[in-house]
């Protein structure tokens, strides 16, 4: 079975002490999860989190991070500094890095190489906006920003890397995509990667998917062949529905 990943994305919410009481919080509550437990917290608040989960099973990661390692990038944070802290993944791509701030697959493709280069796993975002599903593009959008995303990234290194589908369209609105149709970009993406790579690649990649994810939804989604786990934004904020969503098979 793949390496399930739940995973909670704060973004730009919680101050630092906050964060370390959320953590604190989730830490019982995940203990006996079956499978892989991540948070990203922002920047600021990644050494009280990483402080507040120590010696527990959940693994801290960065929203973000500079696509080059040093230098004059005033605002940027870079990977070595994520490094020394002790972040061991980060989540690259995602769609408001793309939409809001306009981050191109280029951008992104620096960002996985030099997190991979850093030992630090990378979760490459992809998903298609609105108009591009309902102009038929979802599998073809996904496909670019799969390929583009993952361009000079080795066999050997695509073990280190996780894929989260996002539809834009279902990100924080409450709307879900059916587990059906999750499950059919997850497949075709599968499909992309067994082309890029391999069979077995293809096989053992973790896609998760994101998009208003919550308790309540979660098993349906959970119980499709392609969906390894979640990438959850709002319903992570909160202990108990994270605690949830972590303990999902249970
Ligand atoms: P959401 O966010 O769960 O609030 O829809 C998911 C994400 O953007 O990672």
């Amino acid at each position: 079975m793949r390496n399930y990943l739940i995973a909670g994305n704060w973004k730009m919410n919680k101050t630092p002490s906050e964060a370390a009481a959320l953590a604190k919080e989730i830490v019982p509550m995940v203990k006996d999860a079956d499978y892989r437990v991540m948070v990203a917290p922002s920047f600021v608040c990644i050494p009280a989190v990483i402080d507040a989960v120590k010696g527990s099973n959940i693994i801290v990661a960065a929203q973000n991070m500079a696509n080059t390692e040093a230098g004059a990038f005033t605002g940027e944070t870079s990977v070595l500094m994520l490094k020394d802290l002790g972040v061991e993944m980060v989540i690259l791509g995602h769609s408001e890095r793309r939409h809001i701030y306009g981050e191109t697959n280029e951008i992104i493709n620096e960002k996985v190489k030099l997190a991979l280069a850093n030992g630090i796993t990378p979760v490459l975002c992809i998903g298609e906006l609105l108009e591009e599903r309902e102009a038929g593009k979802a599998e073809a959008v996904c496909y670019e920003q799969l390929e583009k995303g993952l361009a000079g990234v080795s066999e050997a290194d695509l073990d280190n890397v996780v894929i989260a589908y996002e539809p834009v369209w279902a990100i924080g609105t409450g709307k879900t995509a059916t587990p059906d149709d999750a499950d059919a970009i997850h497949a075709a993406c599968r499909k992309k990667i067994a082309e890029l790579y391999s069979d077995a690649a293809a096989e053992k990649i973790v896609i998760q998917y994101g998009g208003s994810m919550n308790p309540g939804n979660v098993k349906n989604l959970m119980a499709m062949e392609n969906i390894d786990g979640g990438l959850i934004g709002g319903a992570s904020l909160k202990a108990d529905s994270f605690g949830e969503l972590a303990n999902f098979n249970k």
